[in-house]
């Protein structure tokens, strides 16, 4: 890969057209100089999402996402900064600078490594017969094939290797784990050999590495990519990338087992599935899901081993605020299976008759008779820890009453070993409206400083920025104010956004004040002002004092004159007879 410069960040931002991102995630309209559109982070109706094309900026009043364009690619695919940047560049054709010398492994020309191959697999499946009889038997339909990219290693130690000599560099197929190097003699070989191969991609779509499923006896099923750090597979969803739309539209994913079963799925009608990667369900995974949906059906196997994987995915399911639903397939049964056994209307009945987890589970759990003093007391233990795990107190609650009705159970008792953890959270969610409500105000005034057509003030007549409490706030009337200073005429948005555009909380913060309707009144608010003024007269009063009894402490006689003065001069603007003129 090439390296990531300031040069380069700049070059994407100037190139990057938010329109064309956000069209891709949802329906733009029009309206007036913005467009509004469906927020595609949270569930709504009617649109709260806006988006300010000439800023390049957007805010959903919904659920307060906001930012520019970089932010918007990075939030809805699940790429980090740096991959973001790369696969923008790519898109927009600017090339990255070289790597000098022993800088990082190459991860971008990795990535050409792969692409490499992924022809090279595509080919040979079109050229060789036994994979795509394989596929036949399977009733992987051709267009299954081509939209899930599957190809064929063929049946041998070096054909790889001899197809892409030439054109790729050995250390990248080592770093790409497309070649392995033998221990004993130090030779390279083809680490993917007889196998059907699934490329696998990070939820933005780049390719990251393979799955292989042995078509000979070899005994391990699937050989995958090694872990690296492109190919996390605790952080990946097989199947994402192609079913992220379709799980916004249906509201709804669909988790599966295996690579196959994805395919079966998409071949039933339900292009809504991803599957895991042979792991235990991360909780990272269960975050990617709930950045498209709020709910998932689980369609594990019908077996004990699938049921005890789902058992595991369900706290963590539920953490991530997803509601869970379980389908209910046959013992020795998953989704590929049942298609080739009984057809894909079953399947997909089988999907949308799936019923509540948490439901099941108790169900399960309270069996058909009645339960025994200890099993009663494990069951509601059981319990109470799911219960824990699911986001929506209202939810909870509800499910709650159930259980415990269920469970024969005082519901009270249910509830109250549940009220430690919600008394506490509910301290945290108490202290987050606190910092809300001085957020008002300093928002106020911001978006005043912002927006107004009145002259301003001169700037060392506005608010301090050390005034501000909020960081990012702080952090835009500091660049608001520097810019006044260095230019001696009011920065436009559009100056304080470049000079931000480094810092995604501000940044975000700031898209959500200029989505704002303008200020009403052509006067400075000025109840904000007076209470922004009035705390940050109290605190820095407060800091003198402390300084001042520190120098008494030292008997620093300089320090304490200078201090003194400095009180003594804060008091005297605070006076009455300063009206108005105080920072
Ligand atoms: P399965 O054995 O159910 O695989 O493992 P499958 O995809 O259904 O394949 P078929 O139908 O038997 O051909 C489920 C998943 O576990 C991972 C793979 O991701 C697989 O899709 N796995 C399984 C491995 O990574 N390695 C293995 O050896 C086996
Ligand atoms: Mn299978």
């Amino acid at each position: 890969m090439g390296r990531i410069t300031p040069e380069v960040v700049q070059q994407v931002r100037d190139a990057i057209d938010i329109i064309d991102i956000a069209a891709q995630l949802t329906s733009l309209k029009k309206q007036g100089r913005k467009y509004v559109a469906l927020c595609p982070f949270h569930k709504e109706k009617t649109p709260s999402f806006q988006i300010d094309p000439d800023l390049g900026l957007y805010h959903c009043f919904g659920c307060g996402a906001g930012g520019d364009a970089i932010k918007l690619h990075m939030e809805t695919s699940g790429d980090d900064f740096r991959t973001a940047i790369e696969s923008l560049a790519h898109r927009y054709a600017i090339p990255l600078p070289a790597d000098d010398g022993d800088y990082q492994r190459p991860s971008l020309d990795v990535t050409g490594a792969l692409e490499a191959a992924l022809h090279f697999f595509a080919r040979e499946l079109s050229r060789v017969e036994m994979p795509r009889r394989y596929l036949d038997e399977r009733q992987i339909s051709p267009e299954l094939r081509q939209g899930f990219g599957l190809g064929y290693a063929p049946d041998g130690w070096h054909l790889l290797l001899d197809a892409l000599r030439s054109k790729v560099d050995m250390k990248l197929l080592v770093a790409a784990g497309l070649v392995g190097i033998s221990d004993r003699t130090e030779r390279p070989y083809d680490r993917f050999r007889h196998r059907l191969m699934f490329p696998i991609h990070s939820t933005s779509g780049r390719l990251v590495g393979f799955g292989g499923r042995t078509l000979g006896d070899d005994r391990a099923k699937y050989v995958n990519t090694s872990e690296t750090e492109a190919f996390k597979k605790g952080s990946l969803l097989y199947g994402l990338h192609q079913a992220k739309r379709s799980i916004r539209d249906r509201g709804r994913a669909i988790l599966v087992e295996g690579y196959f079963d994805v395919l079966a799925m998409t071949a039933c009608g339900l292009p809504e599935s991803v599957a895991g990667m042979g792991t235990a369900l991360t909780p990272e995974q269960a975050k990617l899901i709930s950045r498209f949906t709020d709910r998932v059906v689980l369609a594990y196997d019908g077996d004990s081993a699938g049921q005890g994987a789902a058992d595991k995915a369900l706290p963590i399911l539920l953490a991530a605020g997803l509601a869970v639903e379980k389908a209910p397939f046959p013992a020795g049964h998953d989704p590929d299976s049942l298609r080739l056994e009984a057809g894909p209307d079953t399947v997909k009945d089988l999907v949308d008759t799936a019923a509540d987890a948490l439901q099941l589970t108790l169900d399960t759990m309270t069996g058909g008779g009645n339960l025994g003093p200890t099993e009663q007391a494990e069951a509601a233990e059981q319990v109470r820890k799911l219960l824990g795990a699911v986001k929506n107190p209202i939810t909870r609650s509800a499910y709650a009453r159930t259980c415990a009705q269920r469970l024969g159970v005082d519901e009270e008792l249910l509830l109250k070993a549940q009220a430690a953890e919600l008394f506490s959270r509910g301290l945290r969610e108490k202290a987050d409206g606190g910092l809300r409500d001085n957020n008002a105000g300093e928002r106020r005034i911001l978006q005043w400083l912002l927006l107004t057509e009145q002259p301003l003030p001169e700037a060392n007549e506005l608010p301090l920025a050390e005034a501000f409490l909020n960081p990012s706030l702080r952090k835009l009337v500091e660049a608001f104010l520097e810019l006044y200073r260095l230019e001696g005429s009011p920065p436009t948005p559009r100056d304080v956004r470049d000079a931000v555009a480094d810092d995604p909380d501000a940044t975000a913060e700031l898209a959500r004040l200029l989505s704002g309707p303008p200020p009403e009144e052509d006067k400075p608010p000025q109840d904000s002002l007076a209470s922004l003024e009035s705390r940050w007269f109290g605190r820095r009063i407060q800091q003198l004092q402390a300084a001042i009894q520190a120098a008494q402490d030292g008997r620093d006689d300089d320090a304490l004159r200078a201090l003194l003065a400095e009180k003594a001069d804060l008091v005297r603007r605070r006076h009455p007879s300063m009206s108005g003129r105080f920072w």
